[in-house]
Formats: structure tokens, sequence, C-alpha cells
């Protein structure tokens, strides 16, 4: 389906009668269910093979959408609301009784978003209730940022596709939850801690943000349960300037793959000195070019065949940190520091 009054209407219905319609957002693309209706929400736990124990965020088109949702808004909320809906923010907190089970998966909060893009609220006010939607891809791929990638995965599984073109940020929002004593960032996205703190005042960030950055320094990091965004290769985040990442892919060589198969993730331009194939991800110091770039880099390392990745380790500053923690997830929290590798 494609960007029209009258396929946003027919989304609206598909949504309205208990299926599943994957829609464009400003972060990544979304597999939408009625978020009331606990049967329709179940299909999207199928389609993406996603464990049962992993909630959805809600997607409203009208601020006073959510009063319903959940069961109070306390003034830091709203305050978080005033200053960054819509737009790319996810904010947690206890839940009504009209959230089913499906949607909060048995926890007692609830995570909603209101979306900045035009047609994703178009379609939430076609489908006349809130929507459920997690990110549009099958669990521990890449989340999709065109109509393409959604379709990649999700062709089949579900009822239809609204492409409404590429996502313009292209890493899924930051979530914040107020459900605790303290407001914590869980998930780092387009709106940064910085710009969380200057409305909150305090703003802890949960550990996992960060995964094994600090241990991490020196070489990979071990425990991860599992792994994320990820590709087919076997990614490593090489921290270090581009000197120290040449000698680093330098040595790594004779690691037993073809040259064929060995990849850099490196960023724009880089590409006229590294001696290994190259898939880029932006502009060294432009954290949203690298967000808008990297799922999309992490798909074509599939495509050309990647079979071992050395990527250039992002900034963590601002938007970086949403840009680290995605790319780290998907190198399963492998990373190692160039310069000690010296020693
Ligand atoms: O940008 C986005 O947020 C995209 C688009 C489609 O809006 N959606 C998205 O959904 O990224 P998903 O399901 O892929 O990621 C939602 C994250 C998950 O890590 C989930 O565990 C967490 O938010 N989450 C959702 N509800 C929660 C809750 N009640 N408590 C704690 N974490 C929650
Ligand atoms: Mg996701």
């Amino acid at each position: 389906m494609q960007n029209t009054d009258s396929d946003i209407a027919r989304a609206g219905e598909i949504l309205r009668g208990g299926g599943l319609v994957a829609i464009p957002t400003e972060t990544v693309y979304g597999l939408a269910a009625n978020a009331l209706d606990g049967t329709a929400v179940a299909k999207i736990f199928r389609a993406k093979g996603r464990p049962q124990d992993n909630p959805l965020i809600v997607h409203i088109s009208h601020l006073n959408q959510w009063e319903r949702l959940v069961s109070e808004i306390p003034e830091n909320a709203a305050a978080l609301a005033k200053a960054f809906w819509p737009g790319p923010l996810t904010i947690i907190l206890p839940k009504s009784d009209i959230i089913p089970d499906e949607v909060s998966a048995g926890l007692d909060t609830v995570a909603v978003r209101f979306p900045s893009m035009r047609t994703t609220r178009k379609i939430i006010d076609a489908a006349g209730v809130p929507l459920a939607a997690p990110s549009a891809n099958l669990s521990g791929s890449p989340s999709p940022t065109c109509a393409r990638h959604t379709m990649e995965d999700m062709r089949g599984r579900i009822d239809a596709v609204l492409d409404g073109g590429e996502c313009n940020f292209g890493v899924e929002s930051t979530v914040v939850t107020l459900a605790g004593p303290v407001p914590r960032l869980l998930r780092p996205g387009a709106v940064t801690p910085d710009e969380l703190r200057e409305v909150l005042g305090g703003l802890e960030i949960d550990d996992a943000v960060m995964g094994k950055l600090k241990e991490g320094v020196k070489a990979a990091s071990p425990g991860m349960k599992y792994k994320h965004y990820s590709p087919k290769a076997e990614i490593t985040i090489v921290r270090g300037t581009l000197v120290d990442f040449l000698k680093y892919i330098g040595k790594a060589g004779d690691c037993g793959e073809p040259n064929g198969k060995k990849f850099a993730l490196c960023f724009d331009g880089e590409e006229s000195v590294i001696p290994v194939n190259c898939v880029t991800y932006g502009k060294k110091d432009d954290p949203l070019t690298q967000s808008h770039r990297l799922f999309t880099a992490l798909r074509e390392l599939d495509e050309r065949g990647a079979e071992r990745v050395f990527a250039r380790c992002p900034s963590t500053d601002g938007v970086g940190m949403a840009v680290y923690n995605r790319l780290l997830r998907a190198a399963g929290f492998s990373v190692v520091n160039a310069n000690e590798t010296e020693e």
C-alpha cells in the first residue's frame, strides 16, 4: 500500500478488524495492531517470533488519548510530553485496566508514544484506536527503516505494509520510565539524556543502556544473553582512531575468512583507505547520519555475504549513545580497544 488517503483508510479498516499492518514512523517501521484487542496483539508476537515477556509500545495520535491508557499522568510526565511530543520519545507509566495483558506482557505498566510522522498519526486516526507496535522486524534482526526491509521480514506473515518512504531518524525511540521512584532511561534514542534532564531534573541511566562498555574496553565482553539488531555476520567494534583501526584489521587479517567475506563497517569517505570491503554508516562526527544509516548498513552486510565485520566505533555523545547502543547489541557486546592491542 502507498501513502495515499485511500490506502490509509484501508489500513485503518484492517486494523479495526483485528488485522496486522506494518506502518512507517519517524524512527523505524512498526508492526501495528489494535492495542485494545488482546487477540489482535497476540498475532504480532507470532508474526515476529517475539518472546511473550517483551511488552509493546502503544501509539496515540492525540494527547488526550493518553489519559485512558494509564492510571494517572504525573506532572513530570506531562512536562516530558509538552517538551517532546509528538516525537521519538516513549514514556512508561502504571497502566489502566483497558490495556490487555498481551500489550504489557503481564507488567503493571504501559509504554506510550505519540509519533511525529504525519502518516503515522493519520493511520492511527483512520483505525480509530491506539495502536500497539513493536519494530516490524523478525525478532533479533535489525529494525526495518523502509518498506522493502519490512517486506523482507514480514512477507506472508501480516495483512499489509504501508509504504511511507525511508524513516527519518532510523533507530527506535528513546524509552524512559516514570513508573519507579526516579526517572530512568531504558533505551537511548533521538531525545538525549541531556534533553531529558533539562525537563526532569534527575535521570538515571539503566545499566543495560551502555551494556558492558567499561569492562568491554579491552576485549569482547562476555555474559550477553542474546544478540539483537543482528546481521548474520560476526561483528567486532574496534575502538580507537582510523589509524588504530587499520593496524588492527591488518593484524586480524589472518582469521581464516577468505578476504571477500571480511568487511569494514566504517564512516563515509573512509572506504578509500580501508583495504577490505566496506559498508558505510554515516559521517564520523554526525550521529544523525549514523542513526539514519545504521540498520540499513547492517542489512547490506548480509546482502553482500559478509561473515566477519570490523566496525568503526561511534562517539557516544548525545544521539551517538543510541547509535552505540544498537551497534553494541548487533556486535553481541564484542568490543576491542585497538590501542591496547599494541601493548
Ligand atoms: O521507535 C519505536 O519505539 C518503535 C516504533 C515502531 O514506534 N517501536 C519499538 O518497539 O521500537 P519495540 O517493541 O521494538 O521496542 C520497545 C521496547 C522494548 O525494549 C520493550 O521491552 C520496551 O520498549 N518496553 C515496552 N513496554 C515496556 C514496559 N511497560 N516496561 C518496560 N519496558 C517496556
Ligand atoms: Mg524492536
